[in-house]
């Protein structure tokens, strides 16, 4: 039996080669945005270099060429998904705006007050806010379906949902947090019963199976090409034709026209109908790229190897302390979402970080999803085919190695007591080498944190800016100096608090505002290293801090 062959596979990705904060990269977010081949990087590239001109308008040669790359990168995903028609085949920017254009040109139109669009808790933000929207505009009413324990969609619960009123039903063919494949036959053929529409967000799908929506026989299916190593700004909307004939237009302006006149403008055919303005030309011609370089892979051999790599990180996650899943079984896909008792999921992504370990943690843009299952977040690792045995055994033993690490606290407040603990934390982070043992020292600084007592921790002392809860309160002495009392549920956030509060405490509102923080951030080697929402919440804490001053100094 032939196998799939993992290292040739990973050989066509640049980025992979790389080192972060000189460790190997180990990759784990594949369910945000996966990594691009060099093939589809040469294609961008070469478009620019080899055939940069506006599509369809002109009679120059340029003209045509990039209007052949861009055209027959439509025909590969009509191939590739089997749709009937090349008609049928919309360009967007993504899956989000996928669903934005049916919500608007189908749902706008169709919908009327007390009529029924059906979601599922499992849906991601991009096929909820749309419908709410309309709804709002409409009249319309939302029902949500509930999971069964494994997190599918539960056909019960659909059927008890569905009435005469029912017009939509969108769901997600596979959750970006429960790697789980829904049975959206039974879906499709349940919307058929009451005369709806159905829509498929094929979001996670699209990248772990083959595809053919003749069979399906949904009106809509769409997804983005990102996460199928294609480019980012570029989806796809498959809905059938005598659908999309009868739609009004979702943007107006060039390239969706027969006609303008003043006197009226009559609407181009399909699918430019729904293209308005100059597309993303040089993404599309990358997208052509992709589906070929897709296509010269096996995709039952890459599915196989994602199963040996999935059932790997299974059998490790099962024996770490805590660990917990969010739903009972094996996922469908290598997506795997879970959470570890007494640790904050933040914590545990930001410790990986700093091995070089790319995981998400948080809501996964799936807040109702998090709120049906009483979480505040989890963790998600998703895995590509070009993810290694090594590399799933390397994150469990770090993962292992991170958890019994943070089992050892013993908060006591102690560097904060002294005066100079700026200078103190100054000398140890100048010692440390590497972003790696930087972050294990934020860590430990955290469990040095007394938490804060609870009736401290209200509305008045709330951090906004900080991606996870943090608190703060402040006290004068006769002296007029401060001292700060900080907590915040992410050990990581305790961390950077101790850090700020080093900084600030035992000083006069004059001397908080002379000190030159963003100078002791950069001999900390902190700023550039935090994550984006994380840097602003270090600058979050920092600025309530100075609101405090300068209110004292007015
Ligand atoms: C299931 C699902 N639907 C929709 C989206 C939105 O995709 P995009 O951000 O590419 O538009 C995502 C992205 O994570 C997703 O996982």
């Amino acid at each position: 039996m032939t196998c799939f062959d993992y290292q040739a596979f990973r050989q066509q990705f640049p980025l992979l080669q790389n080192q972060l904060n000189d460790q190997p990269l180990i990759y784990f977010d594949n369910a945000a945005t996966t990594q691009k081949p060099r093939q589809v990087l040469d294609c961008y590239q070469s478009y620019y270099q080899e055939a940069n001109a506006n599509v369809h308008r002109a009679s120059h040669q340029l003209s045509a060429r990039a209007t052949q790359l861009f055209e027959q990168a439509r025909v590969k995903v009509q191939k590739f998904i089997n749709a009937r028609a090349v008609q049928e085949i919309i360009w967007t920017k993504g899956a989000t705006e996928s669903i934005n254009l049916i919500a608007h040109s189908w749902g706008l139109s169709h919908l009327q007050p007390d009529d029924e669009i059906i979601l599922s808790h499992a849906e991601h933000h991009a096929n909820i806010v749309p419908w709410q929207l309309v709804a709002e505009r409409t009249g319309a009413k939302i029902k949500v379906v509930t999971l069964d324990e494994e997190g599918r969609l539960n056909l019960t619960s659909l059927k008890a949902q569905l009435s005469s009123k029912t017009r939509i039903i969108s769901v997600a063919h596979i959750s970006n947090v429960l790697g789980r494949i829904n049975p959206i036959e039974e879906v499709i053929a349940l919307a058929k019963t009451v005369g709806a529409i159905s829509i498929i967000d094929g979001a996670q799908a699209i990248a772990h199976m083959e595809l053919d929506v003749q069979r399906l026989d949904c009106d809509f299916y769409l997804f983005s090409a990102h996460k199928m190593f294609g480019p980012t700004g570029v989806g796809v909307l498959y809905g059938k034709q005598t659908l999309l004939e009868n739609m009004s237009p979702y943007q107006s302006g060039g390239e969706m026209i027969k006609t303008v006149s003043f006197s009226g403008t009559s609407f181009n055919t399909l699918p430019f109908k729904f293209e308005a303005g100059t597309p993303n030309i040089a993404g599309i011609s990358a997208f052509g790229a992709t589906i070929d370089f897709i296509q010269g892979h096996s995709r039952p051999l890459m599915a196989d190897y994602e199963g040996l790599l999935l059932s790997s990180l299974l059998s490790g996650l099962d024996k770490i302390r805590g660990v917990e899943l969010i739903s009972k079984g094996t996922p469908d896909i290598p997506v795997v979402a879970f959470t570890i008792s007494g640790h904050h999921n933040h914590d545990i992504a930001a410790a990986l970080d700093s091995f070089g370990i790319a995981v998400r943690s948080g809501h996964h843009c799936a807040m109702p999803l998090m709120e049906y299952l009483n979480l505040d977040g989890c963790i998600r690792v998703s895995l590509a085919p070009y993810n290694s045995q090594e590399e799933v055994e390397h994150f469990i033993e770090v993962l292992n190695k991170v958890v019994a690490g943070y089992n050892d606290a013993n908060p006591s407040n102690s560097l904060l007591v002294n005066n100079n603990a700026s200078d103190v934390l100054i000398t140890l982070f100048e010692n440390t080498k590497g972003w790696d043992q930087r972050h294990r020292e934020i860590m430990m600084l955290g469990k040095q944190l007394k938490r804060m007592p609870k009736e401290l921790r209200n509305e008045q002392s709330l951090i906004s800016g900080c991606e996870s809860l943090a608190w703060l309160s402040s006290n004068k002495n006769d002296q007029l100096e401060y001292s700060f009392t900080a907590d915040s549920d992410a050990k990581v956030i305790r961390g950077l608090l101790v850090i700020v509060l080093a900084a600030y405490n035992h000083k006069t509102a004059e001397q908080i505002l002379a000190f030159d923080i963003h100078h002791y951030f950069d001999r900390l080697g902190l700023i550039q290293h935090l994550s984006p929402s994380r840097g602003n919440g270090l600058l979050a804490i920092v600025d309530k801090i100075l609101a405090i001053a300068r209110k004292a100094s007015i």
